[in-house]
């Protein structure tokens, strides 16, 4: 039978029909193969945002998505294999920090990302700030660093799951991001393609996250969990806090900093940002079998930060994929990054609320992220927020400085970032960053 014509999906989908798993199947590999323009498949996934997929045509469309190319095989390298992923978020540099401490634990981290989406950050554009950072390894290389240094950090290739790759580079700018199913098989497709055996997630929640309400974000978590079930990986989710940017750098060349710092074990100030990655890094070695609990798994994460066997780890793997160690031994040494300005505080006070959206957006703005598909993205672009929540605050007090080559709009950026800052007399209780943890068994707090 022939197969359907793009517009007779989008009319069906449109209209709130289901759209079954072949045609799903056919549509998504007419795209891949440029068979199918961006207009059609931009107006397919709107009306699928606005009209939803349910289980099923989640599952035909993350199946689509994952077959458009190589599903890898792992089993060289022994061991347990398991990543991690972030719905994405503001400063959310987990994985950067996460990976290393993981693999010096020893569970090998096969390690594939995204670019940043929307208002988020992506760890292949934090990682490419690094100068000379190579994540377009072959899948050979992929292989053979993994056996050899029990991690890998590479960006999608032309093999794994393609139907993805350029789905999201389309969502980014169709306003078709915030959507579960989308969500859900987007990520779950290219994850179940690199071969993995267990997969950590985390399910941002919040004003800076793509679900920003609490309800979303479960949803969210058991639809991704449900899948990796389906596709037999032990998968784990946490709900995590996305109200502020996590940590206090935004911006892909200021977050690699923050993070080698955290690494070196410098994490003053950054009570947020290392709750979070403790508590995934201790899924994850509990999932590879190298913790007998995740709580046990977070004192090892812990441990790895403080003998530096971490820090050495991601020394190497930068190495390795060619980038420049000297930055990663003396981060200040790094060309281009100037403060182009201050943010000063209008009054005195506690830091209420940091707008992560807002922040995110005024980053992306500053040359960070990408307005449309083709962007390139400036990697020293961003911000340093030098009060988070809960800090008091005197008036003319730096709240942030900027790194932009963006200088005549330098106001405008000040203003942006002044106005994400909600000040007041008194200091809000700390927020807590672990909101739930979602596995096949159900929710615990
Ligand atoms: N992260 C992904 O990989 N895909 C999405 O659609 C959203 C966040």
């Amino acid at each position: 039978m022939a197969s359907p014509r793009p517009v007779d999906l989008i009319r069906a989908k449109r209209d709130g029909h289901s759209v079954s798993a072949d045609d799903l199947t056919a549509l998504i590999n007419a795209y891949t193969a440029d068979d199918v323009p961006d207009y059609q498949m931009s107006a397919f996934l709107m009306a699928a945002f606005l009209k939803g997929l349910d289980a099923d045509e989640t599952a035909a469309l993350t199946r689509a998505m994952l077959h458009s190319g190589t599903v890898l095989d792992l089993s060289h390298t022994p061991g347990t294999k398991v990543d991690k992923h972030s719905t994405g978020g503001v400063g959310d540099k987990v994985s950067l920090i996460l990976a290393p401490i993981v693999a010096a634990c020893g569970v090998p981290v096969p390690m594939i990302s995204g670019r940043g989406l929307g208002h988020t950050g992506g760890t292949l554009d934090k990682l490419e700030s690094i100068p000379d950072f190579r994540t377009d390894l072959s899948i050979a290389a992929y292989k053979q660093q993994l056996a050899d240094l029990g991690l890998v950090l590479i960006g999608q290739t032309a093999e794994i799951a393609p139907a993805d790759r350029k789905l999201y580079a389309l969502r980014d700018v169709t306003g078709t991001v915030e959507c579960i199913p989308l969500i859900a098989a987007s990520i779950m497709s290219k994850k179940l393609a690199e071969g993995i055996d267990g997969l950590v997630l985390d399910v941002k929640c919040g004003r800076g996250a793509f679900m920003s309400s609490e309800a979303d974000a479960r949803r969210l978590a058991e639809t991704l969990v449900s899948i990796g079930h389906e596709f037999g990986k032990a998968t784990v989710a946490r709900m995590t806090r996305m109200d502020a940017p996590l940590g206090r750098a935004v911006g892909n060349w200021p977050e690699m900093q923050e993070s080698i710092q955290c690494l070196q074990g410098d994490v003053e100030g950054l009570d947020d940002l290392m709750t979070v990655t403790l508590a995934l890094a201790g899924e994850m070695l509990w999932l590879g079998g190298e913790a007998a609990s995740p709580e046990a798994g977070v004192a090892q994460a812990q441990e790895a930060i403080d003998s530096g066997a971490a820090f050495d780890t991601f020394a190497r793997v930068v190495d390795a994929q060619g980038g420049d160690v000297t930055v990663v031994h003396d981060p200040a040494a790094r060309a281009g990054m100037a403060p182009a300005g201050t943010v000063a505080a209008p009054a005195t006070g506690y830091v209420q609320a940091i707008d992560a959206f807002a922040v995110g957006m005024t980053a992306v703005r500053m040359g960070a992220g990408r307005r449309v598909k083709e962007d390139p993205v400036d990697p020293t672009a961003g911000l340093v927020l030098h009060k988070k929540v809960g800090e008091a605050v005197a008036k003319g007090d730096p709240l942030a400085t900027l790194y932009t080559a963006r200088t005549e709009d330098i106001p405008a950026f000040s203003s942006a970032i002044g106005e994400a800052y909600t000040l007041a007399d008194t200091a809000p209780p700390a927020p807590d960053m672990l909101l739930g943890r979602y596995t096949m068994e159900g929710w615990t707090d």
